[in-house]
């Protein structure tokens, strides 16, 4: 496979076409995708609300109101809607789930290896913690899913429109994240183009590879 194609291939799909809907296998393709992806020390500090009714979906463009309206059609018009969240803290019942999650699917050979990865995933979130960077650090992590869900989402042949422009206050009211520890950070639309989306005509841009790339020799 050449996955550079699809990296070349997927844009940030400024319209869907809202009569065309994802098969449920595919969605349901994604989102294993997005669950299977790597975290530092394996924490997995997020959360992912699928809005698929429209009714969902009107909720979460709720919080493209008023600023940021540019953006509620992307999620209006999308087949589903994906919303990326974190966790507010790194807390011990999380890091108790993650580790005995890890003992089940047989990551532990002995309760001593067990012990190494408790200290060691515990390390990490503390040094975190002690650079006042836990919440930045969590995120970080989403946006690997976030990165694997749109190459993913290309390589099915899936648009995508990864947005920041929503009121995540607000949104998280809406969703009642906040009770649930969670913070939402990025949300996507996800579907097919319409004719009238107007980047999908657009020539891509990136910086050069002299530019981004340092060869050491
Ligand atoms: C984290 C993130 C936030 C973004 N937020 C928005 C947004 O709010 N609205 C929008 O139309 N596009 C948004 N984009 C799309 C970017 O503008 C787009 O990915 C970038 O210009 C590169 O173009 P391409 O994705 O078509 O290759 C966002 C992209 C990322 C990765």
């Amino acid at each position: 496979m050449n996955l550079t194609r699809f990296a070349k291939a997927r844009h940030a799909t400024k319209s869907f076409d809202p009569a065309r809907k994802i098969p449920a296998a595919v969605i349901d393709e994604l989102k294993e995708l997005i669950r299977f992806s790597p975290s530092s020390v394996n924490s997995q500090p997020w959360h992912f609300v699928v809005a698929q009714s429209d009714a969902a979906r009107a909720r979460v463009a709720k919080s493209m109101q008023p600023g940021y309206a540019y953006n509620e059609a992307k999620v209006t018009r999308a087949s589903h809607v994906l919303v990326l969240c974190v966790r507010k803290d790194m807390d011990e019942a999380h890091l108790n789930a993650v580790l005995e999650q890890e003992a089940a699917d047989g990551r532990f050979a002995s309760d001593e290896a067990k012990t190494v990865q408790q200290n060691t995933r515990g390390f990490y979130v503390n040094l975190h913690r002690e650079r006042d960077d836990l919440s930045a650090w969590m995120e970080k992590q989403a946006f690997l899913a976030l990165g694997t869900l749109l190459i993913g989402a290309s390589t099915l042949e899936i648009d995508a429109c990864p947005m920041e422009g929503f009121d995540a206050k607000a949104l998280d009211e809406e969703l009642g994240l906040a009770e649930r520890g969670l913070t939402s950070i990025v949300v996507v639309g996800l579907g097919y183009r319409s004719a009238d989306d107007f980047n999908a005509k657009l020539p891509k841009s990136r910086l050069s590879a002299e530019a981004v790339f340092t060869e050491l020799v």
